[in-house]
């Protein structure tokens, strides 16, 4: 297995196209670069993955549950800088997430399938675009079984939007839209989920050897996903701390098996396993 790491950060007009080397199925190559993700996805050729699974840093939260003189996030003021916050929000806005899925449309190959993780706030507002450039299937609920933060119902869940492009079935017919995964508790990167999240979207949705993309990595979750399921992967974020701890997440995980940045089994119950394998 290789690990690519690029951390340039070509501008949007340039074509990296030539960069990029879409390696043989048995391969099971990773490629992480620092970049914005629409620049990411528009260095891509067209029809190039297998699969998009991916959740994007929104800012709806922020937005919309204004509490008191603050807000949920870090401090407004210092965005973006390392030391205040972790990341830079992608915006919430029509425009933004339209292009976003315009190239998700344009990357992914036909009969394929997406998966689009929302918080509650991202879900009202963005969610109704994805139909214009997939159908959609379903709606997921992953139940974080442990209850988390929150201000007036706590929460203890994420919505995923599953939806193809052209016609493809899923690996088998008795798996729920309820997934049970407990959150990890104290991660090392703020918005980390657990590898089970994705790797239950591939379960799903590949094959070895498919190519899959996730232009908002974080700590790497579904990079490591994708090497447990035999799969390629090619992804980026615009945080170079975000791209280090990747990064060091899949080396090690090549080395060792082990994930280090998450040690335990994300599983809740024995029933889940069942279609958990
Ligand atoms: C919700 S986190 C992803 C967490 C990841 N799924 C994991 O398990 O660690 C979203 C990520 O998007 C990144 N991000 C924010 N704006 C971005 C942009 N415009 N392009 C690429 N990445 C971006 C943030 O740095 C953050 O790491």
């Amino acid at each position: 297995m290789e690990v690519l790491i690029n951390t340039s950060q070509p501008s949007v007009s340039q074509n990296r196209q030539a960069d990029i080397t879409f390696i043989e199925p048995s391969d099971c190559s990773v490629h992480i670069e620092q970049n914005d993700a629409l620049a990411f996805l528009r260095s891509l050729p067209d029809e190039s993955v297998d699969v998009i699974t991916t959740d994007p840093a929104y800012s709806g939260m922020n937005q919309y549950l204004k509490l008191g003189s603050g807000r949920i996030v870090g401090d407004y003021s210092s965005k973006g800088l390392d030391e205040s916050k972790w990341f830079e929000e992608f915006h919430d806005t029509e425009d933004n997430y339209l292009q976003f899925l315009g190239e998700c449309q344009r990357v992914l190959k036909k009969n394929r399938h997406i998966y689009i993780m929302f918080d509650s706030y991202s879900m009202l507002t963005l969610s109704p675009l994805v139909r214009r450039f997939f159908d959609v299937k379903n709606v997921i609920c992953w139940d974080k079984v442990n209850i988390g933060m929150g201000h007036y119902f706590r929460r203890r869940h994420e919505l995923i939007v599953f939806a193809s492009k052209g016609k493809k079935p899923i690996s088998a017919k008795n798996i729920p839209d309820v997934w049970r995964f407990k959150r990890i508790t104290k991660p090392a990167y703020p918005t980390q989920k657990p590898v089970e999240v994705f790797e239950a979207m591939l379960i799903a949705s590949t094959q070895p050897g498919f190519v899959v993309c996730d232009p908002f990595v974080g700590s790497g979750s579904a990079a490591i996903a994708a090497i447990k399921r035999s799969c390629n992967f090619i992804g980026c974020d615009s945080s170079s701390r975000a791209v280090a701890l990747a990064t060091d997440r899949v080396l090690g995980y090549q080395k060792t098996q082990l994930d280090v940045m998450q040690t335990k089994s994300s599983l809740a119950v024995a029933e889940d396993a069942k279609w958990f394998k």
